[in-house]
């Protein structure tokens, strides 16, 4: 694994963006998988402000969403697809038909699922993934405990995270209890992979997931057996393991 600790938010974004930004001009029809969460907002404004300066070309990317809740219509500016227009998709020139997010209002959710999967397969599979993590070691909505050899599913969101994420919503109430999610095998496809975290409240989990045993408890801590995954910190969430790197 490589780590990179960036001093603070913006920097850790910047850094994340050289990644993806050499990624889209080395590979203009490169594979994306993008990630949702305050963490990767500082990432997608600096892909932005690449596109706007001339220097990035979208046209003929494509992208695939890690997750989306089930239940949430795409109007709801919490739902994932909001999300990605809001901050990336309606900001630069990425064709509409290029870019996925689950689709959590379909009637069968297991053929969206298998649907999904394939179309990440037919696309020649993703060749670098964003991941943000949960405070409990989650990536995409794999949670402490579920099997790492899934593929993209429909899941239960633990106590654990609709608390975490119930400060998007007016109350806790309203935080979806499901989620369809790509899956932990889904993830560790990837060609390459960045897990981004921010602020001392990740810092515990930074250092168990990649210096601590590989458990599905954990389920982030399967990326120490990735080829090629660059975790890219800012100074505070490095905290607990700049002394280990
Ligand atoms: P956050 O979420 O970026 O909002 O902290 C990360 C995650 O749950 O994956």
């Amino acid at each position: 694994m490589n780590f990179i600790i960036a001093k603070d938010y913006d920097a850790m974004g910047r850094a994340a963006a050289t990644i993806v930004a050499a990624k889209v001009l080395t590979k203009p029809n490169a594979v994306l998988g993008l990630a949702t969460g305050s963490t990767p907002i500082s990432l997608y404004k600096e892909l932005v402000a690449l596109y706007k300066k001339g220097e990035l070309d979208f046209s003929n990317i494509k992208s695939f969403n890690l997750d989306e809740y089930v239940g949430l219509p795409p109007t709801n500016d919490q739902s994932y697809i909001y999300f990605m227009k809001d901050n990336l998709f309606d900001h630069i020139n990425i064709k509409k038909e290029n870019y996925h997010v689950p689709n959590g209002n379909s009637s069968n959710l297991e053929d969206e699922a298998k649907h999904y999967e394939k179309m990440i397969k037919d696309a020649g599979g993703i060749d670098i993934q964003v991941l943000g993590i949960g405070p409990n070691g989650h990536i995409g909505f794999n949670e402490p405990d579920t099997k790492f050899e899934k593929v993209t599913h429909e899941t239960g969101l633990t106590e654990s995270t609709i608390e975490a994420n119930k400060r998007f919503f007016n109350k806790k109430e309203d935080v979806p209890t499901k989620a369809i999610t790509m899956g932990i095998k889904t993830i560790m496809m990837a060609k390459s992979i960045i897990i981004l975290a921010t602020g001392k409240g990740k810092a515990d989990i930074v250092k168990s997931a990649f210096f601590g045993d590989i458990v599905p408890s954990v389920p982030a801590s399967i990326l120490q057996l990735h080829h090629n995954v660059t975790v890219i910190v800012d100074t505070e969430a490095g905290e607990k393991i700049k002394k280990h790197i």
